[in-house]
């Protein structure tokens, strides 16, 4: 089936068949970035979870490797679930994971390289003492999973790693636990955060950023100027994943937010569409924080099965502090990616009336990276009293619906007439004080013909600051839109099934669908981009 066979992505991480979902135990070890991954071994739909590994040299290209750990022990054999890698001052590392056990209970246990000077740790062995913990007292059995990476504390010379979990109010918690073997842990009183209403926090991750600069911090770089400690969640009651800034206290077992308003599982989310379970890693080599995302499929399980294949991973993205906002991360495709590129073409000031779609004449568009900048006419501004105050992304018409400043932007994976579309566009609002107030959304409402599939509009608000033009880095594969604005301050993921808009047939517009704002693309560059390769390991001569 040619339809199906087109939605395999050319540049984003994906084992060869069968299921995948979260990110697991990122390094980068002897010269080579490792990602493991939950994964099915036998099927397309999520089951039987063992460890998936690959490694890359350079996160984009990858050589996939015979199953790290599978379910062999009475405590994991319901499934070697998520976890993270430590590695020690010393070279050594330290693997973490949940393990569903013969009783389906969540236990942590430990596991190590058999190898240490297999620069590809392709053996693992699991520790002799699993489980190292257990669920504590007060928390469900089924509660207690995905342990973070290790940070050092260095006023009792402890490691220390955090677990999510709920507690019976229906409250998300991270607990945190001290030790300094990785065998005996010691929990820590109290909990480092919790929130009210948020249920079970899946995949925590907790990481210093440098407030002063856009380096990548090691994760125990202690709390001090100059640093600030993110806490992420992944709610398992509306599947994204929030983050939020504020300041860690190891002497007190807190991490407070800067602004309670936005705190983890309220506040901002790392990605707005489909994204979640993710993780990050301090990259020793390059010296920046790295994020991965597990991106699920939006169609049926039954086209999955058909197909042979479910999810992939989002293209890394480096982390750093917003030091414009203060209370924004900026997420940015890891800059290997742009050695994908191949030829490019360039428009600049392109108007765009209301009402008006313009295309842009490129011969291949399914694999593409989009840089594009807009500027709105400064009249629409002083003509509007008030427009849309209380618009919202996800309960609009998405880009069909029509106000005074928008929507405007851009169409990919467009068939030439339009019956299918995925538009990422902006939309502005004024409220009667002279306010204005700018949503980036991505609406997949026409994405697709066919009807056996979720289709949304996402979004939130972007901060656009004084004397920024709107601008939004769009990357299209195939059946993936990830899209980042304002240099990757509020970032959305869309899967999208095209029926008609796929191979040479899809295209790429702008639009302006708002009644009064005349709209310029001031600058439009667009590269097709190169298929990077994921190879068996055998079949790999030489290394
Ligand atoms: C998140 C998650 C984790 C768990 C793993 C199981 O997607 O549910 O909490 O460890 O997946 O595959």
């Amino acid at each position: 089936n040619a339809m199906l066979a087109w939605q395999r992505t050319a540049f984003h991480f994906q084992p060869p068949r069968n299921w995948m979902n979260d990110p697991n135990g990122p390094l980068f070890y002897k010269g080579w970035y490792h990602l493991f991954y939950q994964y099915n071994p036998f099927s397309a739909v999520w089951g039987n979870i063992t460890w998936g590994h690959a490694v890359s040299r350079d996160l984009i290209h990858w050589l996939d490797l015979p199953l790290a750990m599978i379910p062999d022990h009475w405590y994991d054999i319901n499934g070697v679930w998520t976890g993270s890698a430590t590695l020690l001052p010393n070279g050594q590392i330290i693997m973490l994971y949940t393990g569903s056990t013969d009783d389906s209970v969540q236990v942590q246990n430990l596991a190590f390289p058999a190898n240490s000077s297999d620069p590809l740790l392709r053996e693992w062995v699991k520790s002799n003492s699993n489980p190292v913990l257990v669920p504590p007292p007060g928390i469900g059995l089924k509660d207690f999973r995905d342990p973070t990476t290790a940070w050092f504390v260095s006023n009792d010379s402890t490691w220390q790693i955090a677990i999510g979990s709920k507690n019976e109010q229906h409250t998300g918690i991270v607990l945190v636990y001290k030790t300094k073997d990785f065998v005996n842990y010691t929990l820590v009183s109290g909990v480092l955060h919790a929130v009210p209403g948020t249920g079970m926090w899946e995949c925590v991750d907790f990481f210093p950023v440098a407030t002063g600069s856009n380096d990548g911090l090691d994760t125990s770089v202690e709390a001090g100027p100059g640093v600030k400690h993110v806490l992420k969640a992944s709610l398992d009651d509306d599947r994204h994943d929030y983050y939020s800034i504020g300041t860690y206290d190891a002497n007190t077992n807190t991490w407070t937010p800067d602004d309670p308003e936005i705190d983890v599982g309220i506040g901002l989310r790392y990605d707005y569409g489909k994204f979640y379970a993710s993780k990050t890693f301090y990259d020793t080599a390059r010296n920046r924080r790295i994020l991965w995302g597990w991106i699920g499929e939006m169609d049926s399980e039954r086209t999955d099965l058909l197909k042979g294949w479910s999810s992939v991973q989002a293209i890394p993205r480096t982390v750093v502090y917003d030091m414009k906002t203060g209370t924004h991360l900026l997420q940015w495709p890891v800059e290997e990616v742009d050695n994908l590129r191949l030829s490019s073409i360039e428009f600049s000031n392109v108007p765009i009336a209301p009402g008006s779609v313009v295309p842009l004449d490129i011969s291949k568009a399914t694999q593409l990276d989009v840089l594009a900048e807009f500027e709105v006419d400064q009249s629409a501004f002083e003509n509007t009293i008030e427009a849309d105050v209380t618009y919202n992304c996800s309960t609009s018409r998405g880009a069909a619906g029509r106000g005074l400043l928008g929507p405007f932007g851009i169409l990919v994976l467009a068939d030439k007439n339009l019956s299918e579309q995925t538009a990422n566009y902006f939309y502005i609002a004024k409220d009667t004080n002279g306010e204005l107030k700018t949503f980036f959304c991505q609406d997949e409402l026409r994405s697709s013909l066919a009807n056996d599939l979720v289709k949304r509009v996402y979004g939130s608000i972007v901060p656009v600051l004084d004397g920024e033009t709107l601008s939004v880095r769009i990357m299209v594969d195939h059946s993936i839109v990830e899209s980042f604005a304002q240099g990757g301050r509020t970032c959305i993921t869309s899967r999208i099934y095209p029926t008609k808009a796929i191979y040479n047939a899809a295209r790429i517009f702008l639009f302006n669908n708002a009644t009064s704002a005349s709209v310029t693309a001031k600058s439009i560059k667009i590269w097709e981009m190169n298929s990077a390769f994921i190879r068996p390991y055998s079949d790999q001569v030489q290394i």
